[in-house]
């Protein structure tokens, strides 16, 4: 990666300080962006996708290791340099312990920051390495597992619909065990359709100006029966920007995330619930993005699934491939180099939040 296209956060309340570290990092190719409290160290993060992270310590308005949780929950492989000039030994291993990455001394020397900030971004650029022969290697496994299961899926698929013409409906047992098989091959068929998504890679060249409203509506229309059929009544209620400017993105990808995410709500709502989607957008801001909130009365998470919701076949249901949320990831943020970011209180919702930027 070139430097310049390598971005430094620098989160420190201190302005002298970070426009210091700014004031080495600069001429030495690296783009930088300046904060001076958590909170907003923590928005700009969520839309400037930074590379490294450099966090004093000390903030007016949170503890830096809330910080560092939060801007984890972005992006878990950030590295993020923590700069202190108090602290001791028990900060210090509490924040390794949350995944810091490398330490400074403050007021931070030129050679230390130079060299910290090479470390960290060559382990990072390592473990992305590691990451993409995952990747790459699931992308070989599934194409060709996928060919030997389908084959036999609709084979059986065919057979099912013989038996189903030839055998006596009226006994229940046969109809139930015909209807069990048909459910059980159409699974199948769709974890295979997941995988298959999931290691497809990036289309990049089919990106558009894409009416995030549309993509809504249109993944709303597809979920329809899902809706109309599920047990409980689901309330829809949409609040879609009218104004919301087109964005530079691929259509089908992002009717996906929205798909995967809407199927979650609906699955977590066990009781009758209310489904909310809203859109925005952030005109004046550099760079621009425009944002979608999916809000849901569902289940909740547990505070202790929230770091792996987005690990690949992770799945707290009995039915579940775990490769929704994974999937979404990928598009959002490998593809579309935009955030997503999930909230959630048990038994009270979740809103997952996916801010995308006008031109990726
Ligand atoms: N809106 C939500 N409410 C409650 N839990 C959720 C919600 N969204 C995601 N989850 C949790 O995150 C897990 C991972 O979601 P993900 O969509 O990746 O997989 P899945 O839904 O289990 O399987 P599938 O591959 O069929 O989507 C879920 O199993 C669930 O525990
Ligand atoms: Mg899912």
């Amino acid at each position: 990666m070139a430097r310049e296209n390598i971005k430094v956060l620098i989160i420190d309340a201190d302005k002298a300080s970070a426009g210091k570290i700014a004031e080495i990092l600069t001429p030495k190719g690296f783009s930088t962006i300046l904060s001076y409290s958590g909170n907003d160290g923590i928005h700009k993060a969520s839309y400037t996708s930074p590379d490294i992270v450099l966090l004093s310590y000390q903030l007016p308005d949170l503890e830096s290791k809330e910080v560092l949780n939060r801007l984890k929950g972005f992006d878990r492989t950030i590295p993020i340099i923590i700069a202190m000039a108090v602290g001791g030994e028990k900060a210090t291993v509490d924040l390794l312990k949350a995944g810091a990455s490398d330490f400074l001394v403050k007021p931070v020397k030129s050679r230390d920051l130079l060299q910290a900030v090479k470390r960290v971004q060559a382990k990072r650029l390592a473990d992305m390495e590691i990451q993409s022969q995952k990747f790459l290697s699931l992308g070989k496994l599934f194409p060709f597992l996928a060919h030997e299961i389908r084959n036999p899926l609709h084979a059986i698929g065919g057979a099912l619909t013989v038996l189903q013409r030839r055998c006596n409906l009226k006994d229940d047992t046969i109809a139930q065990s015909i209807e069990i098989i048909r459910e059980e091959v159409q699974r199948l068929n769709q974890f295979m359709q997941e995988c298959l998504d999931f290691s497809r890679p990036p289309a990049r060249r089919r990106f558009a100006q894409t009416d995030l409203n549309e993509v809504i509506r249109s993944s709303l229309n597809t979920l329809a029966p899902v809706i109309e059929a599920h047990p409980e009544k689901i309330e829809v209620i949409t609040r879609l920007d009218d104004d919301l400017p087109k964005i530079k993105a691929n259509f089908n990808e992002i009717k996906q995330v929205c798909h995967n995410i809407l199927k979650n709500a609906i699955e977590a709502m066990k009781k009758r619930g209310k489904l909310e989607i809203h859109t925005s957008s952030a005109p004046h801001e550099k760079p621009r993005y425009a944002v979608i909130n999916i809000i849901d009365t569902g289940t909740g998470i547990d505070e202790e699934n929230l770091p792996y919701l987005f690990d690949p076949f992770f799945s707290t249901k009995s039915r579940g491939a775990g490769l929704g949320l994974a999937l979404c990831k990928k598009i959002v943020v490998e593809n579309h180099r935009g955030q997503i970011d999930i909230e959630s209180k048990k038994n009270i919702g979740t809103t997952v939040t996916i801010t995308l930027p006008f031109s990726p």
